[in-house]
């Protein structure tokens, strides 16, 4: 059952909860749902919202993602050629595939398992594969997910940052929320760097500055997301003040006032419900 996280243990769980970047091994690699041809292949079935292109090679500060995307058409030609195409293709949602939505399944559940975590309060799962070129890079971003980035082909480096201050993780989250992506303008100072090979990889703490660097070979790579209580909750008073921000009042931050956030996710959970959408 753990044939998917052989060095998972019960402080993993610890880790989440203080979200600290931990490398470890994993068994997707050769998996063969995780060939180069696979993924090419499922690019061809998935609609033309769940790809993206961009250049490879990139400062790792590349700023917002408009005016970086390169073409999706003949994805599945491009993505078998990315080895010398200089690209870096992204498959979003890959999930919505049932073959790759039992993979998610099997990743996160076999981790629960592993770190006694409740495979229940493992929600919204995401899937997303990337493929890209020799010295390609990730740009310096962060998300709003609880992500494992394992690494199928290819080595690469992993560096993990932090925000300067209090203030300037206010400002990328309200422009998170405003269509940023996360991503930075100026590189965040370098906390940690891990390097990743096929068969290992690492747990990337929502709300934490990273960037992948690929080394001399094309890199594959697989990235399982989901939420829990903690970042649902920091994510949607964030949506909540974002909203509050656009009318020109200043919201008070998320975590100065538990019962404020608590009364905004509500709010937020109301709104969804009307809507009858995602409340991302
Ligand atoms: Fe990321």
């Amino acid at each position: 059952m753990t044939a998917l996280w052989p060095s998972i243990d019960p402080s993993f769980a610890r880790d989440v909860e203080t979200r600290t970047p931990t490398r470890f091994r994993h068994g997707l690699a050769g998996h063969p749902l995780l060939t180069l041809d696979e993924i090419a292949r499922l690019a061809e079935e998935l609609p033309a919202a769940s790809l993206s292109a961009e250049p490879a090679e990139k400062p790792i500060a590349a700023g917002d993602a408009a005016g970086v995307a390169a073409p999706t058409d003949d994805i599945g030609q491009r993505i078998r050629d990315v080895a010398v195409n200089r690209s870096w293709f992204t498959l979003l949602h890959v999930h919505q595939v049932p073959r790759y939505r039992a993979l998610v399944d099997e990743v996160l559940d076999d981790l629960a398992e592993a770190s006694g975590m409740d495979p229940a309060d493992l929600t919204r799962r995401m899937g997303f594969l990337f493929a890209s070129s020799p010295r390609g890079v990730t740009a310096a971003h962060f998300d709003i997910e609880h992500s494992f980035c394992m690494q199928l082909q290819g080595t690469r480096t992993l560096g993990f940052g932090r925000f300067a201050d209090e203030e300037q993780k206010t400002r990328e989250v309200e422009r998170y929320w405003n269509g940023s992506f996360g991503r930075f303008h100026e590189q965040p100072e370098t906390v940690a760097e891990h390097v990743i090979s096929p068969g290992t990889g690492c747990y990337i703490p929502p709300y934490t500055p990273h960037w992948i660097i690929n080394g001399d070979e094309t890199s594959l790579s697989m990235t399982v997301t989901f939420f829990n209580r903690d970042n649902e909750t920091e994510s949607l008073v964030q949506a909540f003040n974002t909203k509050v921000a656009r009318t020109g009042l200043t919201p008070r931050p998320y975590g100065e006032s538990p019962a404020r956030d608590r009364a905004k996710v509500g709010a937020m959970k109301a709104w969804a419900a009307v809507r009858g959408g995602a409340t991302r």
